[in-house]
């Protein structure tokens, strides 16, 4: 029998206390299902630098390889946002360890559940029925671009960039994903001034040539950031780079309700990422009230697109369905009429989550 080894870096912050729920939640598929899930640890961001003087240590490199699936955290910390001049940072870990993978896809779900309807601050006419899946290009852009000072420092430069086959590679996986919804793919750039953008643009035309079932729309960053607000159901695929995806995606997470609801597959040449799309909320870290479900949502997309186990899939999205239709919220997605009492922290959340799990399957 195939045994998964599945490495699970909690990183820093919230990101440490949402995964603890993430991987308990696989644990319980792996005994429900008798799957034989093999767990290690490894470290990431500034837990590591901590640790190791490093944010990607070698070893936890050498464990990603070797592993089947990663469930991340999130990293991150206040040391660093608060103090640009230090040169060892803690989101160099998690780039790098994106640029090692390969992985160039990475999938945000916008899902959101009819339960949380009135959690967002977006009227519930305009959400109802959203249904979004982002494609963001994870390994390119200006991320990865030259960046340095010059003018003894008085001058800096993050350099945006784009190779044809960078733009191809992502844009064949929006088109398929399309082929199996409602075959409509709008790619977000900003052709109008960015010479990568018109890369972008043109070669996103010649991808589509080989769709001619999926409707294809150009919309500028700009304009896309309003509509996504303004009528957020006109979108089902949206393509984009990596920058304007970061945005894009927290801008998002309104509709679902909460950045703690955001879950994310970052897909490439071979091991896959998990993850949801939050960082380590100083601002709530040590607290025990950060919301799990992300992080939960993540192992499903997880179970799905690295082990191919559709139905465990579901089974973990439907156990998050049932605790919410039973009235529990963390309070980020509490609203005026959730009883005191139905407001859970991170760790009653997660139990509850595991308990109806334990119920459905
Ligand atoms: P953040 O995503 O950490 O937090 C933004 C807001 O959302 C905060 O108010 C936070 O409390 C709330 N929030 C986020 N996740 C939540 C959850 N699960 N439950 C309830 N509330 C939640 O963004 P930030 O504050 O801009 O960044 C903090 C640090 O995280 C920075 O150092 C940043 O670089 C890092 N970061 C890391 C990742 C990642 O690891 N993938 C992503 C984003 C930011
Ligand atoms: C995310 C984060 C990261 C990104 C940071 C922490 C490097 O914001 O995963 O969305 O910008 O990709
Ligand atoms: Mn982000």
């Amino acid at each position: 029998m195939k045994q998964y080894q599945i490495l699970v870096i909690g990183g820093d912050g919230i990101g440490n206390e949402v995964t603890a729920w993430g991987k308990r939640v696989l644990e319980e598929i792996g005994s429900l299902y008798e799957h034989p899930f093999a767990f290690d640890t490894a470290l990431l961001g500034h837990a590591a630098i901590e640790a190791t003087g490093s944010p990607l240590p070698e070893e936890t490199l050498r464990k990603a390889h070797g592993s089947d699936a990663i469930l991340f955290g999130a990293i991150g910390h206040p040391k660093y946002d608060n103090d640009p001049s230090l040169k060892v940072r803690p989101e160099q870990g998690l780039l790098g360890l994106r640029k090692a993978l390969g992985l160039y896809t990475n999938i945000r779900p916008i899902k959101l559940f009819d339960e949380l309807l009135n959690a967002s601050s977006i009227k519930p006419e305009i959400l109802k029925g959203a249904d979004i899946l982002f494609f963001r290009e994870l390994t390119g852009d200006v991320y990865f671009g030259e960046k340095a000072r010059k003018d003894e420092g008085k001058t800096a430069y993050d350099v945006m960039i784009y190779s044809k086959y960078e733009v191809e590679r992502i844009a064949h996986k929006a088109f398929q994903a399309a082929r199996r919804r409602r075959k409509i793919v709008h790619s977000v750039d900003k052709a109008n001034v960015l010479e990568s953008s018109r890369l972008w643009r043109e070669t996103v035309n010649e991808v589509a040539m080989q769709y001619p079932d999926v409707e294809l729309h150009h919309q500028f960053i700009d304009s896309a950031a309003m509509l996504l607000i303004k009528n957020p159901r006109m979108f089902d695929v949206i393509l984009t780079g990596n920058l304007f995806g970061d945005i894009l995606t927290d801008e998002a997470s309104q509709i679902a309700g909460s950045m703690g609801m955001l879950a994310s597959a970052s897909i490439g040449d071979s091991t896959g990422f998990y993850e949801p799309i939050h960082g380590s909320a100083p601002d709530i870290a040590g607290k025990g009230i950060a919301n799990p479900l992300a992080s939960i949502l993540s192992v499903a997309l997880l179970l799905e697109y690295s082990f191919g186990m559709k139905k465990e899939a579901e089974s973990v999205v439907e156990a998050v369905e049932k605790t919410l239709k039973e009235g529990y919220r963390t309070i980020d997605i509490a609203d005026n009429n959730t009883p005191k009492e139905k407001i859970l922290g991170t760790k009653a959340m997660g139990e509850q989550v595991i308990k109806i799990l334990q119920k459905i399957v």
